[in-house]
């Protein structure tokens, strides 16, 4: 399935369903105001993505044991939230996400969702890894739940480990991307001037 698809939920009426998604977070570690309270305009991607919204945000995160004199092997305790939302026409079946760590990220949990191929927790993912949902498999429209992001979106809540990138850096995957065939998404950008969510 090749065709692209329009985009069924206009912009203005998203933003309000992220803004009511309670445990969407995007600023918990530096504290500043996301574009959602005054979205100029919508985020770059979201109405060429063929319906499907990715994000992947950067949440806190702790030096953690053993501490070391070498910046760059310091291990830090991370947490960060993906979100997946299919604001498109069509349900999305067995949906997978790809997300591109880089920083010898270990993972510790991913609730909402399973590592695709991934042993038990922990589980190395520095190369990047597909995560699948769990519960949640697929995403249903809002034209067929009325807008239920219960039923639409997922959320990933991602904890593990991740070295060397110390504050004011942030360690954020190389890319973000949907995995499922017959949709054709643009790159993913870090969103505006905040390093620590990117979008595709
Ligand atoms: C610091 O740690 C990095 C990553 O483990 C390692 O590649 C590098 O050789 C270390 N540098 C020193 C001076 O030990
Ligand atoms: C990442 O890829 C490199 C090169 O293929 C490999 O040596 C390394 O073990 C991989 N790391 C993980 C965590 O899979």
């Amino acid at each position: 399935m090749k065709a692209r698809l329009r985009l069924g939920v206009p912009w203005h009426l998203v933003t309000l369903m992220l803004l009511s998604l309670p445990s969407i977070n995007f600023n918990v570690c530096h504290g500043q105001t996301d574009d959602y309270e005054s979205p100029a305009a919508p985020p770059p991607g979201l109405d060429e993505c063929n319906g499907i919204f990715l994000t992947y945000s950067f949440t806190s995160r702790e030096k953690e044991y053993p501490k070391v004199k070498n910046a760059s092997a310091q291990a830090w305790a991370f947490k960060s939230l993906a979100t997946i939302t299919n604001t498109g026409e069509h349900e999305l079946k067995g949906w997978q996400m790809f997300v591109g760590f880089q920083h010898k990220e270990v993972l510790v949990s991913a609730s909402g969702a399973i590592v695709v191929d991934g042993d038990d927790f922990p589980v190395a993912v520095g190369n990047g890894t597909i995560f699948a949902g769990n519960p949640q498999v697929d995403l249903k429209t809002a034209i067929e739940t009325a807008g239920d992001f219960t039923q639409i979106a997922a959320q990933i809540e991602i904890a593990g480990s991740v070295f060397g990138i110390k504050p004011p850096g942030v360690p954020m995957p190389k890319n973000i991307k949907l995995v499922n065939d017959g949709y054709k998404c643009p790159k993913s950008t870090l969103r505006g001037n905040n390093p620590h969510v990117l979008m595709v």
